[in-house]
């Protein structure tokens, strides 16, 4: 596995493989890898002649009170999983190289990006599509994996892709779990042992709601309560947002009737969790 960490190295060496015909699938993380991250890079392996992995903790997308300075890195670990999962090509930035000057260029999808999560996250978005856009340019890549986890970070750049003509297809794949539901998450690793115990509340939450539709309740009011209800049951767990929402636009439904998307954002001490369950 070749370790690049210079932007123009990267792009003159996306440049030849894509002059040799070949296919480049590329992944985008922050590091700290767990098996969701490697799923992605599994399905990259088995779909493109190269891949290409990224890890940088990208400033732009962590507001001010955010946990960048204590984001977990692991250089060295993730460097030997991104070698057994396959990975041709890992680009290491410094957030210097990226951002060698205080950044003045945004890329802004609006409306999808203001709602859930933005809300909560102010700019957040703004820094994601930035960056990724950025990730696009340097990598070069045919194809790019993204996890349903982030449900609403996938719309975004769909929107983004689609808004900018960006010759990039997006792929977006199931969320990978704990075996007792908890999405798999960098972030999981905050989590004192009492804290997550609790964390399964999410999985729960969404899985109750589910029942409810599936039993044939209609009015996504009732849908919001029940999730609600079983989050609430934990002590300690704030709720930034519980949604019941259209899969393309993330809008808030009234009455459940096609593809339905519900979408749950809570606090366990300093620590932000999400999780989401797409019905069909
Ligand atoms: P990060 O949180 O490291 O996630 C990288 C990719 O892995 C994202 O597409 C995310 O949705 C996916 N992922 C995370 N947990 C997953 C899980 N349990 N199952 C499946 N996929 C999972 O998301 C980011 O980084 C950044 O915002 C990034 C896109 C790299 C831009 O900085």
């Amino acid at each position: 596995m070749q370790i690049i960490t210079s932007v123009s190295d990267m792009q003159s060496h996306a440049d030849s493989l894509r002059r040799a015909g070949k296919r480049i699938g590329f992944v985008p993380t922050m590091g700290f890898l767990h098996a969701g991250h490697l799923s992605l890079m599994g399905r990259a392996r088995q779909e493109n002649d190269i891949v290409i992995a990224s890890i940088f903790v990208n400033p732009t997308q962590f507001g001010p009170k955010e946990d960048l300075d204590r984001y977990p890195r692991d250089a060295e670990g993730d460097r030997n999983k991104c070698e057994s999962a396959g990975v041709d090509v890992l680009f290491m930035p410094e957030a210097k190289e990226m951002y060698p000057d205080k950044p003045s260029v945004f890329v802004c999808v609006e409306g999808i990006s203001d709602i859930l999560e933005g809300a909560i996250r102010p700019g957040h978005f703004r820094g994601v599509a930035t960056v990724v856009a950025k990730l696009f340019q340097i990598v070069k890549p045919h194809r790019a994996y993204f996890g349903q986890k982030d449900f609403q970070q996938c719309a975004v750049i769909r929107q983004m892709v689609l808004g900018l003509n960006l010759d990039v297809e997006i792929t977006a794949l199931p969320t990978v779990r704990e075996a007792d539901g908890l999405a798999m998450s960098s972030r999981n690793s905050y989590l004192d042992p009492e804290q997550r115990q609790k964390a399964t509340c999410l999985i729960r939450a969404l899985l109750a709601g589910e029942e409810l539709i599936k039993s044939g309740v209609r009015e996504t009011e009732k849908v919001r309560q029940k999730m609600r209800a079983v989050l609430g049951q934990e002590k300690g767990v704030e709720i930034d947002y519980v949604e019941v929402a259209d899969p393309d636009r993330l809008a808030p439904l009234e009455r459940l009737g096609g593809r339905t998307v519900l979408l749950v954002a809570v606090r366990l001490g300093s620590t932000r969790l999400i999780d989401n369950l797409l019905i069909l």
